[in-house]
This record gives structure tokens, sequence and C-alpha cells, in this order.
């Protein structure tokens, strides 16, 4: 990593502190007076034995151990007013930090979170957050109080004799060259250590997700093994980290030693000699520790706040990352539409090569357009292109004539429905994930819904129907009912345009035709584009287009497209067989005769 990264991210840092400035600067006065406190305190020892003691006057012995007292007793106020002022500005910042790594994350594309690994986004958020929490709250405190301890000392030291100052300070270039060392490997050992944590992490959140298929392929054991590495790498790295301060502070301790004997050398010297006093002696030993000891605490700090630099240059990836969609300047709110949705020869490529070719369609007001064709074919991609999860490299989505690059996004998507291919369930009941969308509709609302789309007979199964518990993604419920309960959620929201993306999985006949009604309930009076890949849901379109390789192959209403010879018969063909074994039904195309959507009422437009 390049040796200024760290610090462009304590930059960062620095911005978020610049909103406490006044209690900072209050702060930084408490701790140079609790800096001050100790050193003079000595000073008052100096006082007590040179003159309290040896000229046995009891006064002013008495004098000094009160003011002795009373300085300790206002550097305990000082120190505890500093610690909790430091620790509550940190914590402030790193409550602020996180309000912006989680804002910001919420607002970026879908191209992001399937670039980016989730644990490593989770890493963000918790470890380095962490260690930047660790740095705030209590390094800070440590920084500050030590730093300042440290220069009284030497004042004080130089103060008091300035002789013995200069004698203490023999041992400073070996100190510094010690520290340098110390501060130079830590800061790449830290650096390590953050690097395996994050990898474990990462590890642990993908297996969490993954587990069901971990087992069932029996790979437990090497996806131990690949944590194990990791686990080693940490271990390794951390071990690595301690034999560094083991060298270290006791080095610093040792120098110290030096330092004072140096000091008790030539200060028996000079008592011997009569220009030194016995209290300024002591006093300057006492003086020596305030110097050793805050030097070691900010070496160790030094490693702290570089690991803490990591981290918020880790952190500054996530925050620097462009939201890729989001409002034009001038965006326009879009009032209630009218649901005229154009595509309009886009093209589209997640990567380099595109996967739609100039894909053309058009869906007047309130009609239902059906998007089949083989897997991969770009039908889900062209439905995200709706929803403006991404933008069309080339072409435009315009909905009532407006490009969705030129509308608010909020105000467009509060007026669009989605259900998902794969849809998603958040932990909470029924109920919450049906209101999701409209969180202030009411139980009665939620409740008609349930009922309208047939969610309310498959919570009936459960003990306490719509307050029933649903894990995260909706574990525990089969895809179906998660289907059905995410249809529930469109609903409610009653959208004006509703994009459904039917999941593929197999169905059982029941829920097949409470998925049905539910949809001629939720299809009514919206435009509406549906993937399917079921006859059943293909025939209520308007038109159907057939996607292939990103292209637009076939299209027309569905018993146009039956009686030509072209890629919907063969795909009616599979889709009907598959069906038909399902169903153990009639060979007929044209499956059954089920109530349908009054959306075919709707002319498809001529194209
Ligand atoms: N997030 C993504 N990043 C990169 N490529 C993607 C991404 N999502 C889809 N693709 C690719 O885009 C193409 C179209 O995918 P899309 O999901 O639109 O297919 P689909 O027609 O919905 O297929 P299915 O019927 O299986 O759902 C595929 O080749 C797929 O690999
Ligand atoms: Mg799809």
């Amino acid at each position: 990593m390049p040796r200024r990264s760290p610090r462009t991210g304590l930059t960062r840092l620095g911005r978020y502190l610049a909103g406490h400035r006044v209690r900072v600067s209050l702060l930084a006065l408490v701790g140079v007076c609790s800096a001050a406190a100790p050193v003079s305190a000595l000073l008052v020892v100096q006082d007590a034995i040179d003159h309290g003691m040896r000229d046995h006057n009891r006064g002013r012995l008495g004098r000094d151990v009160v003011v002795y007292l009373c300085i300790n007793a206002l550097a305990w106020v000082l120190q505890t007013t500093l610690v909790r002022g430091l620790a509550s500005v940190g914590q402030n910042v790193v409550l602020g930090l996180r309000e912006d790594l989680f804002d910001h994350l919420t607002q970026l594309s879908l191209r992001y979170f399937s670039q980016q690994k989730a644990g490593w986004i989770i890493a963000r958020l918790t470890s380095d957050v962490d260690a930047l929490s660790d740095v705030l709250s209590q390094g800070l405190t440590t920084l500050v109080v030590n730093t300042l301890t440290l220069c009284a000392a030497v004042v004080g030291l130089f103060v008091l004799d300035w002789r013995l100052g200069l004698v203490a300070l023999v041992i400073l270039p070996p100190t510094l060259i010690l520290s340098r060392w110390f501060q130079k490997r830590s800061h790449a050992a830290f650096l390590r250590v953050r690097e395996t944590i994050s990898s474990m992490t990462a590890q642990i959140a993908e297996s969490v997700s993954g587990m069901a298929v971990i087992q069932a392929f029996n790979r437990e054991r090497a996806f131990l093994a690949e944590f194990d590495k990791a686990n080693w790498a940490n271990r390794r790295t951390n071990t690595h980290a301690q034999w560094l301060n083991s060298l270290f502070f006791p080095g610093i301790e040792f120098l110290g030693a030096i330092a004072m004997v140096s000091v008790l050398w030539v200060g028996g010297h000079m008592l011997g000699a009569g220009t030194l006093t016995i209290g300024t002696l002591v006093s300057a030993v006492f003086l020596l520790n305030l110097v050793f000891q805050p030097l070691q605490e900010l070496s160790d700090l030094y490693g702290q706040v570089q690991s803490a630099g990591a981290a918020m240059e880790k952190i500054s990836l996530v925050l620097d990352t462009e939201r890729e969609i989001r409002d034009a300047p001038g965006a326009l709110r879009l009032p209630r539409i009218e649901g005229d949705l154009q595509i309009d020869k886009v093209t589209f490529a997640y990567g380099r090569e595109p996967v739609l070719h100039a894909i053309d369609i058009h869906v007047p007001p309130g009609g239902c357009l059906a998007l089949v064709g083989e897997s991969g074919g770009g039908k889900s991609t062209t439905a995200k292109l709706v929803g403006r999860f991404y933008d069309p490299d080339d072409g435009a989505v315009l909905v009532d004539g407006h490009d969705l690059r030129t509308v608010e996004l909020r105000a467009y998507r509060r007026q669009l429905g989605v259900v998902l291919q794969d849809p998603f369930l958040f932990a909470g009941t029924i109920a919450d994930n049906i209101r999701f969308a409209h969180p202030d509709a009411s139980d009665e609302q939620v409740a008609d819904v349930a009922h309208a789309v047939g969610v309310d007979r498959i919570a009936r199964r459960f003990e306490r129907g719509l307050a029933h518990e649903v894990r995260e993604g909706g574990a525990g419920l089969s895809a179906g009912e998660r289907q059905l309960i995410s249809i529930a959620r469109a609903l409610l929201a009653d959208p004006r345009i509703l994009i459904l993306d039917e999941a593929t999985s197999n169905i059982d006949r029941p829920t097949e035709i409470l998925i049905e009604q539910a949809l001629d309930r939720l299809l009514r009076g919206r435009t509406s584009i549906i993937i399917a890949h079921r006859l059943a849901t293909v025939r209520r379109a308007d038109q159907i287009l057939v996607v292939e390789h990103g292209r637009v192959v076939q299209r027309g209403p569905f018993a146009e497209l039956l009686a030509t010879d072209g890629p919907f018969r063969e795909l009616a063909a599979q889709l009907h067989g598959s069906e038909a074994a399902a169903l153990q039904s009639t060979p007929e195309p044209a499956v059954g005769s089920r109530p349908r959507s009054s959306a075919r009422a709707v002319s498809s437009e001529p194209e």
C-alpha cells in the first residue's frame, strides 16, 4: 500500500472531527491542564523535600502536602472530563461515519452489489469501523494525554535543573531510532492483521449464506480448510505484531533505565559537589518516568492509528464509489403516471459485452406485455432497466414520454411495483413483509390484499397466521409462498407499472392456481411486463415478445404467435410439455380456460 494512503484516510477522518471543533478545543485546554498537573505536583515534591523536610519547616511541609493533594484531586477531575469528552467526540465520529457508510451503501447501484462480495462490504462496516472506534475512543485520549504529559515532563525537567534535563536527553536519539523502527514494522504488521480479519469476515459471510449448498455437496471440509488458512494467516500476523511489541516495549524500558542511571550518576556527583539538592534529584527521577511512559504508549498508539488509517482507506473505497443511478439536476417529479412504457432501442452491457441489443418495446397504458425466451436471454435485465436499477448504454426507457434519467427516482419508484425472480423477504412477520412498500398501511388493508392474492390461505397453515415470523431471505417458506407474499407486497404498493419476474421453480398445482388468481388481481388496470415461464401466465398478455441473446426475435399476440411457425411455437411446445407433464392434462397447446385478466381487452399496439 502506498505510504500516503493511510494519511488520506486520516484526512477524511479529520473532516468528521471538524463538526466538533469547539468541543475539541475545550478538551485540548483540559488536556493541557491535566498534563501540567502531575508535573507541577512533582515540583511541589521537590519543595517539600528541600524546604519542608531538610529545613524542618513543618508549616511548609504541611502546605506542600495539601497543595500536592489538591493538584492530584484536580488532575483526577480533569482526566475524567478529558476521557469522557474525547470518548464522546470519538463515538460521535464513529456514529456519523457508520451512518454515512450505510446511507451511501443503500444508494449504490445493483452493479456494485453484484460485483462486490457481501462479506467485503460487511467487513467495512464492522471490523474497519471498529478499528476506528478503538482509536477514536481510547486512542484519542492516549494521544492527547501522553503527548501533553511528555512535553510537560520534558519542560518540567529543564525547569527543575537544566543540566539533568540535558543528561536525560542523551538517550533521546536511540529512543527515536527504536521508535521509528517499531512504527514502520508495526504499521505493516497491523495492515496485514486487518487484511486477514477482513478476509475471514468475507469467508464467514459467504459460508453462512451458502451453508445449504456447502452441506449438500459435502464441501464442509474444503470450506473449513479455506477458513483455516485465513485463520492461521491471522494468527501468524498477530503473533508477529506481538513479537515486535515484545522487542520494542522492554527496549524502551531499558533505555529508560539507562536514562535513570545517567541522571542518578550525574545527579549523585552534583549532589556531592553541592550544586544540586536531594529534592531536585528525587523529583527529576519521577519526572523521567513521566517522559518514558508516554513515549511507550504513544508508540503503541502509532500502530493503532496506522491501522485505523488503513481501515479508513478501505471505508473510503465504499464512500468514494460513485452513485451510478442518481437524480439529474432538476429532475422531474412525476405526477401520477398513465403508464405508457417505451423501451427505445436500448442497448445495455453489464461488463463489456452487450446483453441487450437495440431492444424496442412499447406497452400502452394498462397493457400487459410478456417476455419469454431461453435462459440468459436478457429478460430480467430488461425488467431491471424499466425499474431503473441500471441506465441503458444506448437508447432510452421512457415512461409517459419522459426519459427515466430525467425523472426523480423516488417519485417514479413509488409508482412502480416489482416482483423479483427470487423474491426476498425480510426477517419479520408475513404482514410486515406485505407492508414493506407501504409501512403506514392498516392491518385491514394488509388483510385485504392478503385475502385478494390468497396469502391468507397459506398463512392459515401457521399458528399465528399473518403474524407468522419469516426468517431473513424468506427461509422457512416455500418458493411459491414467497412469490405469493411478494405479489401481495406489490399489490399493496398499488403501482402504476408492474414488473413481474416469474420464478422458474416448479410450483405445485394449488399454489399455481393461487398465483394465477393473484396475478389476475394484481395486473388489473396497470401497465405490466411479465416475464413468464409458464404458458398460463403468458396467455394473459396482450403482446408477447420472444427474447433470444438480447434481441427480440418474435412479437405478437398469443394466438397469432402460436399459429406461426417460429421460435414461440417451439418454446410453447416445450413450456407446455413440462406443464403437461406436471398437470398430466390434455396435450393441446392453449391450456385450459382459466379465468384471466381483463388486461387482454387492451389492444396490442401495432409495431
Ligand atoms: N449482474 C450481472 N452482471 C453481469 N452479467 C449479468 C448480470 N446479470 C445477468 N447477467 C448476464 O446477462 C445476461 C442476461 O441475463 P438475464 O438475467 O437478463 O437473463 P434472463 O433472460 O432473465 O434469464 P432467466 O430466464 O434464466 O431468468 C446473461 O448472459 C447473464 O449472464
Ligand atoms: Mg431472469
